[in-house]
């Protein structure tokens, strides 16, 4: 039996000191190839919903850039990212799992603003330092702890920058855009989501810029339709039907409800031109919509801005560098990136 095990063991004649050698050497090559991985960055990203274009786009911008930085910085960049489908429950419970996993950095695009205080809690009792990203907690919460961030765009500017856009065109092109000639500017508003910064400030503010250049302006009519094209092209519908033609202006929180009157007004075969619509992100789409004339303008929201924020500071907030040494911090806690106005003329080829 012995000699039997000795010939199935040994059979090119290696004796065991030569086979306890070599697992050795074995155990040594495969501690010395885990010595040299690089170290690796984990990132937790919980977003409000993947639906949504913008943020869409924003997390691949995310994705795209940690890949191309991994080379870059030596390190590996893993990001994590899930979404809570428009529900602060599911939120929750993923944030609490990225935490369980001990990830080193969490980036939210929290759903309910309003939440954003035990969020904050948990991760502060973890040591985890927590970016909250384009959907704004209020500053009391945000300052409940030194590694909590928001990286952003200011909702005031947008708004100003949408008004502007309809001012200039009030001013420069009256004819077309007061179609009952009656001196007062009629309007209409999409509004985001209720109770996002983003559609309390933009809705208050594009109308505030008119107001204060003394123009009379006149709402027809205003509700939400929560980011969404679809809900939007109901609402076009429903309000074609009882203003028509009386609609000058539409003013919509965001591109995709911008997209979404456009969607409806070529569904009732309405004539062209159409009245004034002026959206916010700067959507591939919506830019096309520009660039065709059928929306007068847009504002851009700078996602890849904000995409290359969260990656320099979940970096600095990871090797334990004073983040304000990659990027520009306000107060501590805030990081800002500005919008810009989009109209035809800030496109390029069209030669002016
Ligand atoms: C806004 C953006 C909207 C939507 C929303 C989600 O800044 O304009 O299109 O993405 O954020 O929080
Ligand atoms: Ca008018």
């Amino acid at each position: 039996m012995k000699q039997k095990i000795r010939k199935y063991c040994f059979p090119l004649g290696i004796s065991a000191a030569a086979l306890v050698l070599l697992l050795v050497a074995v155990f040594a090559v495969f501690l010395f190839k885990k010595e040299q991985q690089p170290p690796t960055l984990r990132v937790g990203v919980a977003v409000y919903s993947q639906e949504d274009t913008f943020i869409h786009s924003l997390v691949q911008d995310f994705e795209q850039m940690a890949h191309q930085r991994e080379s870059e910085e030596g390190i590996r960049i893993n990001l994590n990212i899930v979404d809570a489908k428009s529900s602060q429950l599911i939120q929750n419970e993923q944030i609490e799992q990225l935490i369980s996993l001990d990830y080193d950095v969490l980036c939210v695009n929290i759903v309910d603003r309003t939440a954003a205080a035990s969020l904050i809690d948990w991760a502060s009792e973890a040591g985890i330092p927590v970016v909250f990203f384009n959907r704004q907690p209020v500053r009391e919460d945000l300052l409940r702890w030194e590694n909590a961030y928001y990286v952003g765009a200011p909702a005031e500017q947008s708004g100003i920058l949408q008004g502007q856009i309809a001012l200039e065109l009030w001013q420069n092109e009256r004819e077309q855009v007061d179609r009952n000639g009656d001196g007062i500017l009629q309007y209409v508003i999409l509004e985001g989501e209720p109770g996002h910064q983003d559609t309390l400030i933009r809705t208050e503010k594009c109308v505030q810029v008119l107001t204060d250049a003394g123009i009379r302006a006149e709402k027809l009519v205003s509700d939400s339709a929560n980011w969404s094209r679809e809900q939007a092209a109901v609402k076009t519908t429903q309000w074609w039907a009882d203003y028509g033609a009386e609609i000058e202006v539409v003013f919509a929180n965001n591109d995709d409800m911008a997209l979404g009157v456009l969607d409806a007004l070529s569904e009732l075969g309405a004539e062209e031109p159409y009245p004034i619509i002026i959206g916010v992100d700067a959507t591939r789409e919506a830019l096309e919509a520009v660039q065709s004339g059928k929306m007068s303008g847009t504002v851009l929201n700078d996602g890849t801005g904000i995409a290359q924020a969260l990656l320099e500071l979940s970096l600095s907030l990871y090797q334990g560098e004073n983040p304000a040494g990659r990027v520009d911090l306000e107060d501590g806690h805030y990081i800002w990136l500005p919008y810009r106005q989009v109209t035809q003329k800030e496109l390029p080829g069209d030669g002016s």
